[in-house]
This record gives C-alpha cells, structure tokens and sequence, in this order.
C-alpha cells in the first residue's frame, strides 16, 4: 500500500529535480560538489591555513581575496576544475595580481600537504563560495 502510495510522489520528486537541473541559465552541480566533499572542505578550510589568508568563510582578509566570486582575480570563470588547478598548484609571488597580498600561495595548503582527495573536497566547499 505504501509503495503504491508513494510511488507517483517519488515520480514526482525526480521530475522536479530535473527540471530544475535543466533550468535555463543554471550552473550545473558539478558531481565532486557533494554533501560530504563540501562539509570536510570546510573543515578544512575553516580549521587549516587557507583562513588564515582568505579569512573564515572565504571572505576575505588583509593577505587574501574573498573567494565568493564577486570578482576574481586568477580565475576566469571560477569553475570547479579551476579552484582545483589553483588549491594544487598554489599562486607564486610573481603571479599576484594585488600588491597588498604579500604572501605567495603554496601548492596544497602549504603544509597541509593536501591529498588529492583532500583538494577536491576543499574545491567543493570552495566551489560553493561563488554558487549560493
Ligand atoms: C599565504 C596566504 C594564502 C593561503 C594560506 C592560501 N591562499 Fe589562496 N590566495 C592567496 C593569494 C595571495 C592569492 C592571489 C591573490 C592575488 O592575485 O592578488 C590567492 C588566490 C586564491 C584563489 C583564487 C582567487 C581569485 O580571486 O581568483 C583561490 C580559489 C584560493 N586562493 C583558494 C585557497 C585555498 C582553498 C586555500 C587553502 C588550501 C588557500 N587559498 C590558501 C593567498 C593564500
């Protein structure tokens, strides 16, 4: 009886969530941006270096822009594998667009020493810094 019950609910339900999904003009989830991945990349974040330059939450602090994708300065499009590309790859000092962050970013969190696992999931909650 309930299976009967619920089962043009549930129909219902994934209707929704695909036509929501199909939204014109939205941006797509991309699939590393789960539950789990974003709520350790937030710990991550919020507990490892990366508040110390950028400021809890991302919003960010004397030595380093707020990541809500206002305005970016190194990334262009703020796509998830660009956040990936730049947690991995860190911004050397040379490569700092504003003078008044003085310090380099290091690849990894610095000593951190994130894995790639690790990365992904700060990419995630990064990720949805820019996509609230
Ligand atoms: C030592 C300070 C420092 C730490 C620690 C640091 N960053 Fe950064 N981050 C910077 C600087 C400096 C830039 C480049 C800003 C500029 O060009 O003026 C930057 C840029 C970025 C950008 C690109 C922002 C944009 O406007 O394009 C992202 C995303 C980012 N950092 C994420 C992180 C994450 C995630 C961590 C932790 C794993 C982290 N950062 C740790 C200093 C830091």
């Amino acid at each position: 009886m309930f299976r009967r019950a619920l089962t043009p609910l549930s129909l219902a339900a994934v209707g929704l969530l695909a036509l929501s999904a199909c939204r014109p003009g939205a941006v797509r989830r991309p699939a590393p941006v789960t539950a789990a991945n974003v709520a350790l990349g937030d710990s991550l974040f919020n507990t490892g270096n990366c508040q110390r330059c950028h400021g809890k939450g991302g919003i960010g602090a004397q030595n380093a822009p707020a990541l809500d994708g206002k305005k970016w300065l190194q990334l262009t499009t703020g796509s998830y594998e660009e956040i990936v590309k730049i947690i991995t790859e860190g911004v050397p000092q040379t490569a700092i667009k504003d003078a008044s962050h003085r310090f380099a970013m290091r690849g990894r969190g610095g000593n951190m020493n994130l894995t790639d696992p690790q990365v992904q999931a700060v990419a995630a909650y990064v990720w949805t810094l820019s996509h609230k």
